[in-house]
Order: C-alpha cells, then sequence, then structure tokens
C-alpha cells in the first residue's frame, strides 16, 4: 500500500507552522499509525496538546480515487462544492482555496483543503456556513458548533467534540483528486468499507 503523502505529513506532525502555533491542533501519534497491506482503513490515536490523557481514536479509510476540480480554477476564499467517497447521503464537502497554509493544505500554498459538510455532532448542515475571515465553517444551524479548516477540521466552539472528516487529496499536474478521509463521517455506516 503506498501511504500518501499528506497521510504521512499529518501523522508526522509536520502541516506546518498552521499546527505549530495552534494550542488545539490535531496531533497524530506516529507510533499508532498502523498500515497494513491491502487494508484500506487505519485506526490511529489523536492526542490534543493541553490534554495529556485525551486520545481517542481517528480512522484514516482509502477510498476510490475521484477527480474533484483544477488547481487554477480556485480562488481564495471562493468554496467549490463536491460529493465524495460517492453521491449517497451525507457526501457533500466542500473544497476551498484558504489563501493561508493549513494542516494537510494542497497546493504549492499548502492552503486547499476539503472537508464533509456534515456537523459530527448530530448531523447538522454546514453548507453555505464558511466564514472566510476566521477560515472556518460555521456555526452549525442546529447547535452552532464552529470548526476550524486550517487545523484539521477541529472544533472551535458548540456542542461538537470531533473534528469534521477531511476528504484526503492528491494532486496531479493541475488535477486535484480526492483519494480517502480523515475521521469518520456523520451517519454512514459504510465509513470502514476499503
Ligand atoms: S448538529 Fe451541529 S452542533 Fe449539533
Amino acid at each position: 500500500m503506498t501511504i500518501d503523502p499528506r497521510i504521512a505529513a499529518a501523522v508526522n506532525g509536520e502541516n506546518g507552522e498552521a499546527e505549530k502555533a495552534g494550542t488545539r491542533s490535531c496531533l497524530m501519534n506516529r507510533r499508532s499509525f498502523l498500515l497494513t497491506g491491502g487494508i484500506a482503513t487505519t485506526v490511529m490515536m489523536i492526542g490534543i496538546p493541553g490534554l495529556a490523557a485525551a486520545q481517542t481514536p481517528a480512522v484514516v479509510a482509502t477510498y476510490p480515487r475521484k477527480f474533484i476540480t483544477k488547481l487554477s480554477d480556485l480562488k481564495v476564499d471562493e468554496p467549490f462544492d463536491f460529493e465524495y467517497p460517492d453521491e449517497g447521503q451525507y457526501a457533500e464537502s466542500i473544497l476551498v482555496k484558504l489563501g493561508k497554509e493549513a494542516g494537510g493544505g494542497l497546493g504549492p500554498d499548502k492552503d486547499v483543503v476539503a472537508f464533509n459538510y456534515t456537523c459530527t455532532h448530530q448531523g447538522g448542515p454546514l453548507q453555505g456556513t464558511y466564514q472566510a475571515a476566521d477560515k472556518a465553517l460555521g456555526p452549525c444551524p442546529l447547535h452552532l458548533t464552529t470548526f476550524d479548516l486550517t487545523r484539521h477540521g477541529i472544533f472551535i466552539s458548540g456542542q461538537a467534540y470531533q473534528s469534521l472528516p477531511q476528504v484526503l487529496m492528491e494532486l496531479d499536474g493541475d488535477d486535484i483528486y480526492a483519494v480517502g478521509m480523515f475521521g469518520l463521517i456523520y451517519g454512514r455506516f459504510d465509513n470502514l468499507q476499503g
């Protein structure tokens, strides 16, 4: 199995200043990043700095590679909506060029990120809630959770306690492909399918 470089970067905590500056950014424990040939879903532990005991499992799932859009078509703070990993329920996602380096960011500026639109609390729809000023998604219309898109979708405020699932991407020339998910999509029973 080939490990996506962004997965490796996330695991190794090599996502740049955006993460280093944050006090609540996600850090992956590389010893817990277990990949076994033929298994497309990986469970690893996430620790939150300052909360040493707070280690919770996270999941990286590899789904079929899907073309999303072209890098050259993106404009800063203009979200592009797409569906991933399929056209099923809760698949709606946002891709956005933040104009600021982000954890898992794609492209020369490491600022292109993508996330599932479904709130991890109780499935509230986050479509249309992108906040350019804060590089955040939310507040959720149900219970007001807001997620930080520069730091792997970690919650900033509100009721949710899990980060927004981040779409893992690859850049092939000018073409952006989705290749997997980091985190579980709310409401989907097939998250763990390889
Ligand atoms: S469903 Fe989004 S905060 Fe509750």
